[in-house]
């Protein structure tokens, strides 16, 4: 069989394709964005998502077997995102590898989306050393986890409500920034200053996360200051964001002594984010594994090398989507 996989990632709004061997070597990786289809309703459309992921899928998979001059029988198998994610967006990814699976007689497997950024970290080289305790902070998760090793998992808190990075997105559009909301906020926060105490949810309490009453604190503010500076906002909200995540991390590290801290997910391309968890094991003595920035965000690098995770444990989930699908699974 082929020395490669092909990943495909269409659960939210990026249509992604990458073609990966074992050792997490990327070949090629093309990500078609639609910021411009969702920008107008500062967040992602879902219907809209779909029609976009139907138009770039095909084209989107041409190119990266044409970058790396790949044809299908360099393929061991196709790993395509089965969820969590938007059904529609899922489902364009899943028929589309479905039908390639058929006719060019390659094995499909349905990987975890969660599964792929803690795999994002091992990318081009691997970096992860376990024990680790992993932060995974997305649009769409918050997940503070441990795991003894590849694919060996346990859960130790999540959010109750919103993620980071949708208290990111959020906040930004208060704040007139375009979607999705991250890195424009961290540009504005680092010409500010953090001179709002803004409320650190939860901070005190265990391993899970709350973050919709940050932002409804960063609402009432602006209502009751509208002359408050943009830059002084984001500063502010940025530092409770900031405050919290190393809160929770530290009090993981200290309940699960491990090795490593493995920071993944959009947030983690956060500069700041990266600069205080960085300061924060460099005090623990713990290392810290990032993946490169490119590959902090959705891509399909990250779902190919899960698959192969699934290849060699010989597990074939099928590839039929599932909304809701626990980091466990
Ligand atoms: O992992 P991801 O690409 O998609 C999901 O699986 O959700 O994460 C997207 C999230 C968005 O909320 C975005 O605002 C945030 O990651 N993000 C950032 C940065 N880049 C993306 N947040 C903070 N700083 C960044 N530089
Ligand atoms: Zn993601």
């Amino acid at each position: 069989s082929g020395r490669l996989i092909l990943g495909i990632e269409s659960s939210c709004d990026d249509t992604a394709a990458a073609l990966v061997t074992e050792s997490g070597e990327v070949l090629a990786s093309v990500i078609a964005a639609q910021e411009e289809v969702h920008n107008a309703f500062g967040g992602v459309y879902p219907e809209f998502a779909s029609r976009a992921h139907v138009v770039s899928v095909i084209p989107t998979i041409e190119k990266v077997m044409a970058d790396a001059g790949a044809t299908p029988a360099d393929l061991a198998a196709i790993g395509v995102t089965r969820g969590p994610g938007l059904i529609g967006s899922l489902l364009v990814g899943l028929n589309t590898a479905a039908g390639l699976g058929v006719g060019w007689n390659v094995p499909v497997i349905g990987v975890n989306h969660l599964r792929g950024h803690l795999r994002s970290a091992d990318l081009e080289q691997a970096r992860v050393k376990y024990p680790a305790i992993i932060l995974l902070v997305s649009g769409g998760h918050s997940i503070l986890a441990r795991m003894t090793g590849p694919g060996e998992i346990a859960m130790l808190g999540t959010t109750r409500d919103d993620s980071v990075g949708e208290a990111f997105d959020k906040v930004g559009r208060m704040l007139g920034l375009p979607f999705p909301a991250g890195p424009a906020m961290d540009r504005l926060a680092a010409q500010g200053q953090p001179l709002f105490k803004f409320p650190r949810p939860m901070i005190n309490e265990g391993l899970e996360f709350s973050f919709s009453g940050l932002k409804s604190s960063v609402a009432r503010h602006m209502e009751k200051h509208p002359d408050a500076r943009l830059e002084d906002v984001a500063a502010s909200f940025v530092a409770a964001c900031l405050d919290v995540l190393e809160a929770k991390c530290r009090l993981a590290l200290t309940e699960h002594p491990s090795t490593a801290l493995v920071v993944v997910g959009g947030v983690s391309a956060s500069p700041p984010l990266r600069a205080r968890m960085a300061a924060m094991c460099e005090g623990l003595g713990v290392e810290l594994c990032l993946p490169p920035l490119r590959w902090s965000t959705d891509n399909a690098a990250m779902i190919a090398l899960a698959a192969w995770d699934y290849l060699r444990a010989g597990l074939y989930p099928p590839a039929v989507p599932q909304v809701r699908l626990p980091i466990t699974q």
